[in-house]
């Protein structure tokens, strides 16, 4: 069956149909995927809920899978898949701008070298609302003016596991953990792509806590008007998950944040793979 692709959003997104999962993917698919994955920056196919081996089997057609920070995510058969549980309870919803998970961010950037890609795949879902929020930074990016452009190719921020910036303080950590995260990383604020060449903004609002060349005023000013330009709908893809669904999107060019606006209680669980990335340049 050939494949057809569906964009999902004005911004980003498209679905890929006409795979058949149960079978290794044909390199003819597995390029057509890679295609949409560069050139959309994310993939949504949709699927029955896959074993976590098969997973893993489907990740690996694109990258090397990257081990997980956090192990008490590890999932109990295979470890490089990560279980994400995401229950609200009533005391978060009262405050639901202070949920992490709802804050705009690229995952892992506190690594020299952060995960090129995620695949999340959609096991158990709220009866309404819990979608994710995806951002396009090419886009972002090429919608600055000139001059904004030429200031910020210069400047780096830091990327910490923490920051008081943040809107939400970052999940407690066993001492491995820290001891894996303790040392910021320092990333461009505008990287090249290594894969297409473009130009795109590298951020996360979750772990940026300032910019290297600049005094804290200059810096929270920038960091600021960064995220009120990127927190534009024209940037932005809206997706409400069906049971199955698997999305694989570029964290080098785009950031996410969950919707948190479900029941208390009820379950949202998803399983993650990553996928190794390089050194932001
Ligand atoms: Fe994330």
């Amino acid at each position: 069956m050939a494949l057809s692709i569906t964009p999902l959003g004005k911004s980003l997104g498209a679905e890929v149909t006409g795979l058949n999962l149960s079978r290794p993917l044909s390199a003819a698919d597995r390029n057509a995927l890679t295609t949409v994955f560069l050139s959309h920056h994310l993939v949504c196919v949709r699927s029955e809920v896959l074993a976590p081996n098969d997973f893993v089997r489907f990740g690996a057609n694109f990258g090397k899978l990257q081990p997980q920070l956090y192990r008490n995510r590890f999932h109990p058969d295979e470890p490089l898949v990560s279980v994400m549980r995401s229950a609200l309870t009533s005391k978060q919803l009262a405050r639901p701008d202070r949920i992490r998970v709802a804050g705009w961010h690229t995952d892992d950037s506190y690594f020299p070298e952060p995960c090129k890609a995620t695949l999340l795949q959609a096991i158990e879902l709220p009866a309404t609302g819990g979608a994710t929020r995806f951002c396009n930074l090419k886009a972002a990016y090429e919608a600055l003016d000139s001059t904004f452009q030429a200031q910020l190719t210069n400047l780096h921020a830091v990327h910490c596991y923490d920051t008081n910036r943040a809107h939400a303080r970052a999940k407690d950590r066993t001492n491995r953990e820290t001891q894996e995260t303790e040392n910021p990383a320092v990333h461009p604020i505008v990287r090249t792509h290594p894969e297409t060449g473009k130009k795109n903004l590298y951020l996360n609002f979750n772990r940026m806590d300032r910019i290297l060349e600049l005094d804290q005023n200059e810096s929270n000013a920038i960091l600021d008007s960064l995220f009120a330009h990127i927190d534009q709908q024209r940037f932005h893809y809206h997706h409400i998950w069906q049971r199955g669904d698997i999305l694989m999107w570029d964290n080098r060019c785009t950031m996410h944040a969950a919707v948190p606006d479900y029941e208390p209680g009820v379950m949202r669980l998803h399983h993650r793979i990553l996928l190794r990335g390089e050194v932001p340049v």
